[in-house]
């Protein structure tokens, strides 16, 4: 059922590596998956179609403004988690697929570029929100960041975010060799072979924790929209 969309008006931010990882991870927990690629480039269908992509995605190619929303609806009456990976810029399709998100995830990098253009894709959110008159869920994902060290700059932008009232994951997304791995040998992180790809049980513990965080955030935002149409 819930419907999370990935979205930036960056491209390179992070969002095709995010979605593959999460519907890897929501897969390999044994749920049905369908990965909606509405970005025109299609990197998350190459990776889909490879060898090794678990057998529980269903892949949705060429998704564009058009089919979207349709795309969206019956991907949500087949399958447990519907994951929508979207291009870098603020079009139609991503304004229709934030419009039926139960979670909008947007990525960030930790420069300032990366945040002046999260902040105008929660922007984007904030106005469809309006425009729809309900709450839409979303969350900042920092990613691509150092597992050693946390630099005066990322804790600067966090803080931002913070200080304006945007959730961000607890949990930021590490840069991991076995995440660009993947996207070239197809499969999950777990099918890499440590004896080419280093650091692959980190990864995965990385996305496990990832994984657990956006369940929970789904389930917050679900109350929230209880409690907003009841008063
Ligand atoms: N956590 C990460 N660790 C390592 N490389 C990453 C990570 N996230 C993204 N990348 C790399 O950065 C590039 C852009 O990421 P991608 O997910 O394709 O961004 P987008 O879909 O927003 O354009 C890709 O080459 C990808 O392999
Ligand atoms: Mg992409």
């Amino acid at each position: 059922m819930p419907t999370i969309v990935f979205a930036s008006s960056k491209g390179g931010a992070g969002k095709t590596t995010a979605a593959i990882i999460l519907a890897s991870e929501f897969a390999r927990q044994g749920a049905a998956v369908t990965l909606i690629d509405a970005d025109p480039n299609q990197h998350s269908a190459k990776w889909a179609l490879k060898l090794g992509c678990p057998a529980n995605i269903s892949l949705v190619e060429n998704t564009n403004e058009e089919s979207i929303i349709e795309d969206i609806e019956e991907a949500e009456a087949k399958t447990a988690f519907v994951l929508v990976d979207l291009e870098g810029t603020a079009s139609m399709a991503v304004a229709s697929a934030i419009s039926r998100a139960d979670l909008v995830i947007t990525l960030c990098q930790g420069s300032q570029d990366d945040a002046d253009e999260a902040a105008k894709t929660i922007k984007l959110i904030k106005r469809q929100s309006k425009l729809l008159q309900r709450p839409i869920n979303f969350s900042v994902l920092m990613t691509r960041t150092n597992p050693a060290i946390t630099p005066r700059t990322l804790r600067h932008i966090m803080g931002e975010f913070e200080a304006a009232g945007v959730h961000i994951f607890t949990t930021s997304l590490i840069d991991r060799e076995a995440f660009r791995a993947m996207r070239s040998f197809g499969g999950t992180v777990n099918d890499l072979n440590p004896k080419e790809v280093s650091g692959i049980e980190k990864a995965a513990q990385n996305v496990r924790e990832l994984a657990k965080e956006v369940i929970a955030r789904l389930k917050e935002g679900q109350k929230q929209e209880r409690i907003s149409a009841h008063g």
